[in-house]
Order: C-alpha cells, then sequence, then structure tokens
C-alpha cells in the first residue's frame, strides 16, 4: 500500500495563489497609525522594499515565482505527503489521515518558504540587511540563511523565553551569519523602556517586532522582514496546499477535512488557502480548522477590529481578531503561537464562515503529539501538535460515528529542537495556563 506521495522537482510550483481575488467581499485596507485613513504603498516603503508592498497590495490571483526562488526551493521542495496508517491503526479509526511535511525543508519548517523570495525581493530592490524577531526560532534560523543565500546581513530579535529555553536555534541562526539579541534587549529604546520596568520580562513577539522595526527606521540599507501575518506572508506559504491538492490527487482521494495550527496564520494559510480557492470557485464542501493554543486564542476569543501588529504601535493597524497588542501570551512551549493578532487574510476567511476554529490546552496537544511521534516516528514541533490535537479528535470521532474521514493535515515542522518541552511535559511539568 502506497503511504508516501512525492512530486517530481519539475512540479514545484511556478505561481503562489492569493485568496484575496476570491474573497466574496473585499478584505478592509490597513490604516496609517497615525491618520486612521487607508494607507498607500508609499507609506510602508520605510520598512519593505516596493516590490514586496505591490505583493502586499495584490489583487492579482496568481503571482509568478521568480526563477532564483524556485531554485532554492529546490533544496527541499516539492515536500512529501504521506499517510499516517499507524496513527489511524492506533486510533482503531475508518479515518484516513494525511499529512503534508514541511519540516523536511534544512530548517525544518515552512518557514523559508517565505524567507527565500523575502530575501530575494529585498535584494534586487537593494537592501543590504534585514532585520527580524522571532518567537521559537523557526522563523529567525529560516531568515538567517536566505540572507546568507543572498547575500545579505541578518539581525533577529529573539523573544527571550525561547532565547533562553531554545540555545540551539540561536546558534543554528548564528552558524548561517546572522546577528542575535534576546528581547527586550538594550539595542534600542523600546527594549530598554521594558528591561527598566521589568529586568525578568519574558518577552512576546509583539515586543520583539516593535524592537526590529526600530532599528530597521534608524538603520540606512535595512529593511524589516516579517514570518508570518501579512498578505505576501500567507501568499508565499501557498505552495504548500498547492502541492498537497496534486499529491491527494495522485492519492486518489479528497480530503473531507484539512487542518492547520495557527499562530500568525501562515501555515494554515499555505495549507489552506488553495482549499478554500476550490471551495468558493468549485463549491467543495471541505470543511477547514485552524487551531490554536487556549492559552493565546486570538481566532476562539478574540475580537474583529482594528489593531497594532506589535506591542508599541509602530505598525500600520490591521483589521484581524485579535487579544490586544499589550496582550502578553504565558510562557506556553509552543513559542511559535504566542501571537496576540491573526492574518488580516485568514481573520477575513474566518469572517466570511469559510472555516472553523479550535483551542486546545497544551497538555492534551503534546498527548496527541506524542501519540504522533510512538505511531509515526516524527516527533512534532510542538506549534505542528495542535493541529495533530485536531485531528486526533476528529478520527476519534469517525471511529465513533463509523464513517470514513479523508483528514489531510499539515505538519508545519518537526520538534527536534523543542524536546525540552517535551521533557516538561513527560515529566508532568507543563500547567496548562
Ligand atoms: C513549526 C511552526 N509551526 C507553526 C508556527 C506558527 O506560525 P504561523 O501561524 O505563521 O504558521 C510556527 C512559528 O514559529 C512554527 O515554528
Amino acid at each position: 500500500m502506497q503511504t508516501r506521495f512525492t512530486l517530481p522537482q519539475s512540479s514545484i510550483p511556478t505561481h503562489w495563489y492569493n485568496l484575496a481575488a476570491d474573497f466574496p467581499e473585499p478584505m478592509a485596507a490597513p490604516l496609517h497609525p497615525a491618520t486612521r485613513q487607508p494607507i498607500s504603498p508609499s507609506d510602508m516603503y520605510a520598512i519593505f522594499p516596493e516590490n514586496l508592498v505591490a505583493q502586499e497590495m495584490s489583487a492579482e490571483r496568481y503571482i509568478e515565482i521568480p526563477e532564483e526562488v524556485r531554485d532554492v526551493y529546490a533544496l527541499w521542495r516539492p515536500t512529501p505527503l504521506l499517510r499516517a496508517v499507524r496513527l489511524e491503526k492506533a486510533l482503531n479509526s475508518p479515518a484516513h489521515i494525511y499529512y503534508k511535511y514541511e519540516g523536511s525543508s534544512p530548517l525544518g519548517s515552512h518557514k523559508p518558504n517565505t524567507a527565500v523570495p523575502q530575501a530575494y525581493y529585498n535584494k534586487i530592490a537593494g537592501t543590504r540587511r534585514l532585520a527580524t524577531e522571532t518567537g521559537a526560532g523557526q522563523w529567525g534560523t529560516s531568515l538567517a540563511l536566505a540572507c546568507q543565500l543572498f547575500g545579505l546581513e541578518c539581525a533577529v530579535w529573539m523573544v527571550r523565553v525561547s532565547h533562553d529555553q531554545k540555545p540551539y536555534r540561536r546558534l543554528l541562526m548564528q552558524t548561517y551569519g546572522a546577528t542575535v539579541y534576546s528581547s527586550p534587549s538594550d539595542q534600542t529604546e523600546f527594549g530598554r523602556k521594558w528591561l527598566a520596568e521589568d529586568p525578568d520580562c519574558p518577552g512576546s513577539l509583539g515586543i520583539a517586532i516593535s524592537e526590529a522595526i526600530e532599528n530597521t527606521v534608524t538603520h540606512p540599507g535595512t529593511k524589516y522582514s516579517l514570518g508570518s501575518v501579512l498578505n505576501h506572508v500567507c501568499l508565499h506559504q501557498t505552495v504548500i496546499g498547492e502541492e498537497a491538492i496534486k499529491q491527494m490527487e495522485e492519492a486518489g482521494e479528497e480530503p473531507d477535512i484539512v487542518v492547520g495550527c495557527a499562530g500568525g496564520g501562515s501555515n494554515f494559510a499555505g495549507i489552506s488557502f488553495p482549499f478554500l480557492r476550490k471551495k468558493i470557485a468549485e463549491g467543495k464542501k471541505y470543511r477547514v480548522i485552524a487551531v490554536e493554543p487556549l492559552s493565546c486564542p486570538s481566532l476562539t476569543q478574540g475580537e474583529l477590529r482594528y489593531d497594532f501588529g506589535d506591542t508599541a504601535g509602530m505598525t500600520p493597524l490591521m483589521n484581524m481578531y485579535t487579544l490586544g497588542h499589550d496582550f502578553m501570551p504565558p510562557s506556553i512551549h509552543a513559542g511559535g503561537l504566542r501571537y496576540h493578532g491573526m492574518s488580516p487574510a485568514v481573520s477575513h476567511a474566518y469572517k466570511l464562515g469559510l472555516f472553523e476554529a479550535a483551542a486546545y490546552p497544551q497538555n492534551s496537544v503534546f498527548e496527541a503529539a506524542v501519540l504522533f511521534a510512538r505511531t509515526e516516528g516524527l516527533v512534532p514541533a510542538p506549534e505542528s501538535a495542535h493541529a495533530i490535537r485536531a485531528v486526533v479528535d476528529e478520527a476519534i470521532k469517525a471511529r465513533e460515528e463509523g464513517r470514513k474521514k479523508v483528514i489531510l493535515f499539515n505538519l508545519s515542522g518537526h520538534g527536534l529542537l523543542d524536546l525540552t518541552s517535551y521533557d516538561a511535559y513527560l515529566n508532568g511539568q507543563l500547567r496548562d495556563e
């Protein structure tokens, strides 16, 4: 029985898919933080190059992937699709469970799908250095390598809890040539303010973003790069779903349910947006589920309103599900899901009822992660394990209802550098905050 579905290198997608072109009603425009009027492209040129701003605002359905980017994608794309037959058996479920494995990239996650084009577009626009933030370190390592491949310098503000919990990711970023600061840092006015108020501040993605933006606007030749949330990031990630559609065809099945974990929303957008296109254009009835941590539940408990993407309030105001830009998430181990807001494109799709959302406490997430590791062999990233939790619950429901369901999920990254959180779980030290 075939359980692994691979595509040849020639099947690397040639275009990214832009869901904005197919929304039944348009997304609300981002607003200028000072005037509260819709932002113009030139307002963003201080932190992003023009070519990426054009993508951010594009209404084109398909955007061609430059050859230089596809050449780097060829290091790991197309990623494999696998059927988790041993997990199905362990659950004694009639469900067929498929996962798209983005952890097979050299960086161990989906993040290089956008780090590579962002570095490329900055390089051709004349940028010399990129500044960014990172939570778990997955994004920072991806941008560090992408910058190295395109000859850019890279500076990363890493959320302090992850910086302290995950020294190996910091070492990886440094191996790829990046400079890494623990955030809040003494490198920026905003960081110094936080340190003065609370020397033990664990940091947050919102603070680290503010620091990276402050550094960008005070350093000529530097631009800012964001690893999630924005339209162009979601766009770049759609290679995941485009490949998955072909691979499901190869497997001879169509998913009933499509699942992804959601932090800022980019891997969820990546797996789901091409399926949402089929839902909108072809009337497909997929159930699509975004899964978030109960401790940082922007979709399930946040409000849809204009809010800042960072803590200091330097970004444009975006219409998104948010817990408030000053929300300080508890130090859960899924560092990559500790973000107060949700991508405006994902938020808009949620508002339009195109998908559902679920939230889980971390112990139940790790229970599913360990079951997956013990059956399929792969140790998932704690972020990705949120999707696995939902998949396991859907497979159990399928068993109880006696119905075959085809479930597809995105395994956004491996957890081999997250073993301290497994240690905490296995020793009963994880708290459900
Ligand atoms: C493996 C993994 N999955 C998911 C996420 C969440 O980000 P996003 O919602 O943008 O995919 C992260 C963020 O760092 C991550 O490292």
